[in-house]
């Protein structure tokens, strides 16, 4: 039997609404809009395309925006200037420096020189530290975007095994301790699988939530899920071109082995890949309630 799609790009849509009116809220009652600066170093392609998803999607929505773009060959000591100043301007809420930053330029530095109470991606070791713990402002976005697609979708995560496979930064380490916090947390049973894990498809095949991030088209075949597990495929890999030369993505996992014993799936593109940008949007307006 086909699986349900859980489809992001509607629930996307949904969650845009709320803040939309949570965004008009803040300007009548307090006469703040909310204010996200994007910085970009150097010209790498798909950055520039998710910076510019990033701007697009604040003007939609009336967020304010500051992009700025600097060469590749910036000084870490200017860009760490940059983010200072956008960490006394009052008008901005959220900084998000996009990684990856070129190789002379020390991330961890940068991450660290941005103040946690602008932090949207939460990167900053304080907001990982206060995700950990369980009493964190913001979320990671993408991590929270899966939160949101399980629950919107009407999958329950309480007491539920659920094996992330990807020990990212940015989405494996948060997602499994998001799953493992009490509620409003996931509440689930977790399992971290990485390139170290012996017999991966052993623990796959346990899942009831299967979690893929791993950056590799197709990792996850049929014979690695059991029947009826919810799988969210975070992987956006670009496998060739059409004839028209557009770029044809495909995720972690084999979408059509997969989806005939899956309960329920995320498609790729527009399963995860939409509620990360829309996460972000919801960090910076909490940014800058917060401010009040
Ligand atoms: N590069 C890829 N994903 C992200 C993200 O979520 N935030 C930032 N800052 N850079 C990224």
């Amino acid at each position: 039997m086909a699986a349900k799609l859980i489809k992001g790009a509607e629930i996307s849509k949904e969650i845009r609404e709320e803040i939309t009116k949570e965004l008009q809220e803040l300007k009548e009652k307090h006469g703040l809009t909310p204010g996200l600066a994007t910085i970009l170093v150097g010209d790498d392609p798909g950055s520039k395309v998710y910076v510019g998803q990033k701007e697009k999607a604040c003007a939609k929505l009336g967020i304010y925006s500051e992009r700025t773009d600097i060469p590749a060959d910036t000084s870490e000591a200017d860009l760490l200037d940059l983010v200072k100043k956008f960490n006394a301007d009052p008008k901005i809420h959220g900084i998000l420096v996009q990684l990856p930053l070129p190789k002379h330029i020390n991330a961890d530095r940068v991450i660290y020189a941005i103040d946690p109470d602008k932090d949207v991606d939460c990167f900053h070791p304080v907001n990982v530290g206060k995700l950990v713990i369980g009493t964190g402002r913001f979320l990671p976005c993408t991590p929270h975007g899966i939160m949101e697609l399980l629950r919107r979708s009407g999958t329950t995560t309480e007491g539920k095994h659920v094996v992330v496979v990807g020990r990212s930064n940015i989405v494996g380490k948060p997602i499994a301790n998001l799953m493992l916090q009490s509620p409003p947390g996931g509440n689930a049973t977790v399992t971290l699988c990485h390139t170290g894990t012996k017999d991966l498809a052993a623990f796959t095949r346990m899942a009831d939530i299967l979690i893929v991030a791993v950056g590799r088209p197709k990792t996850i075949t049929a014979d690695m899920v059991k029947e009826g597990v919810v799988v969210i495929d975070v992987g956006v890999n670009r496998i060739g071109k059409t004839p028209e030369g557009k770029g044809i993505l495909a995720g972690d996992v084999d979408f059509d082995s997969v989806q005939e014993k899956a309960a329920a799936i995320t498609p790729v593109p527009g399963g995860v890949g939409p509620m990360t940008i829309t996460m972000l949007m919801k960090n910076t307006l909490e940014a800058a309630r917060a401010s009040i």
